[in-house]
């Protein structure tokens, strides 16, 4: 049931074809080169793109920009402590500066860190400390056809024989992202989580939960793990964050807000030492890169993140786009996460290949038909790594309506209709950072 009427509005126009044509020859077909205003449903991230309530607004306007002591940070702080479960908040620009301020603190040079999959920033986070990322998905993480309900896990079996190999001293991290972002947004079980407490014990490493979207995850916990049946979406919540020495958080998701992060844990030492890292890199420890006004926002969304009505309605959503898509005939990872539908772009154009990037050549079909933008999520942006080739439509929370994925379930039916005479592409510039290439790369179709 629909939990939201609307305030404010926003005008979108769809640009002509000629128009959408041009703009991604002078993007060179990488969406992120587009103008915004070239875009007419905006499905590139659900990150700080999400349009925040009421209560929220009216928070902004109450922003305390004191450079220290805000009386925002303390809203953060017992928002956190609440719905999260830990006594220490170290605030940051968004959640890749977290990633810096914890992966800087926790990681030296040789290191191994273990993820059920690392998201991009995070992957280049742990390399930029002269780590290593290792991705122990489980197996079903990568079968877009397989029906499970929690393909998010960390797979234990690959964690052990990650350290069998390099041994437990140069593991002294383990982080687990939920939902796995970057394995179609799949969710974890709390069951796992405990696994994973365990096993961060056996090896003596710090076990971090990557909470972008832990009241997601949460939601998907109440409804499919047995345990959780009857708990409500903010026990589950604390429950499964309540097992991590630290939580990392990009307040763009989960958060509600636009722009935003934190650390949260409840180990005085890691803390500690966070915050001194955090003021070289982020600001002092009450402000940390984000305007008071948007610590508060961000205070208020962490606690409507996790109310029921706005979570169903949520999910349902992005469940119904994915069935939708795939009534027309579009291949879709299934089950549908909650913030993203992921196409299987390999299966939609099978006579490209992975080195011409399918997902890639998805993606610009969607903008040049329907001036609808979604991300690549396969051999383009994860180079060397064995996955799908996927391509992400993500919902931005509270912002889109059913007119507008109408639009996009008419789009992705046109494409598939030509899927014949689509060709791949070939980078023809490539930045220094593999890690992050497909940000600023440069294409041209072969
Ligand atoms: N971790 C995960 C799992 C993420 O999905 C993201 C961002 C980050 C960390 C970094 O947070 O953007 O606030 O710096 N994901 C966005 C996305 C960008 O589109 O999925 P950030």
């Amino acid at each position: 049931m629909v939990a939201y009427k609307s305030k404010m509005v926003e005008r979108i126009t769809l640009p002509s074809r000629d128009q959408r044509e041009r703009a991604l020859e002078a993007a060179g077909y990488n969406v992120f080169n587009l103008d915004a205003e070239a875009v007419f449903v905006d499905l590139l991230t659900d990150s700080g793109t999400g349009a925040m309530s009421d209560a929220q607004w009216a928070a902004l306007i109450r922003g305390d920009e004191a450079y220290a002591g805000s009386r925002s940070f303390d809203r953060l702080e017992s928002a956190v402590a609440d719905v999260m479960g830990f006594d220490h908040v170290v605030p940051a620009h968004q959640g890749r500066g977290a990633e810096n301020v914890l992966y800087g603190t926790v990681l030296s040079a040789g290191d191994v860190a273990l993820n059920n999959t690392h998201f991009d920033t995070t992957r280049a986070h742990v390399a930029n400390q002269d780590a290593d990322p290792v991705d122990c998905p489980v197996p079903e993480a990568h079968d877009p056809d397989a029906d499970a309900p929690f393909k998010g896990n960390l797979s234990l079996e690959r964690a052990r024989s990650v350290v069998d190999e390099v041994g437990a001293e140069r593991v002294p991290l383990v982080i687990q992202t939920i939902t796995n972002n970057s394995a179609a947004g799949q969710p974890v079980s709390v069951a796992n989580t405990r696994r994973v407490r365990e096993f961060a014990d056996e090896i003596d490493a710090t076990f971090v939960i990557d909470a972008c979207r832990f009241a997601e995850n949460a939601y998907f916990v109440t409804q499919r793990e047995a345990e959780f049946a009857s708990a409500t979406v903010a026990e589950v919540a604390r429950e499964q964050l309540g097992y991590a020495d630290a939580v990392v958080m990009s307040g763009k998701k989960d958060g509600l807000a636009n722009v935003g992060g934190f650390v949260a844990t409840d180990d005085e030492s890691l803390f500690e030492q966070c915050k001194q890292r955090a003021i070289l890199y982020e600001g002092f420890p009450t402000y940390g890169g984000m305007a008071g006004r948007d610590v508060a926002a961000l205070a208020v969304g962490l606690r409507e993140a996790v109310e029921e009505s706005y979570l169903e309605d949520r999910i349902a959503s992005v469940r119904d786009l994915g069935s939708r898509l795939a009534e027309v005939g579009i291949p879709v990872y299934t089950p549908t996460s909650g913030h993203a539908v992921y196409l299987d772009a390999g299966a939609a154009f099978p006579h490209v290949p992975a080195n011409e990037f399918p997902g890639q050549a998805l993606v610009c079909e969607l903008y040049r038909e329907g001036g609808v933008r979604g991300v690549e999520l396969g051999s383009f942006a994860f180079p060397e790594t064995d996955r799908p080739e996927l391509v992400r439509l993500a919902v931005p929370r509270r912002t889109y309506h059913r007119e507008h994925f109408d639009h996009v379930v008419e789009t992705a039916a046109a494409v598939l209709e030509d899927r014949r005479d689509v060709a791949g592409f070939e980078i023809v510039s490539n930045p220094s950072m593999p890690e992050l290439r497909h940000f600023t790369a440069r294409l041209e179709p072969c």
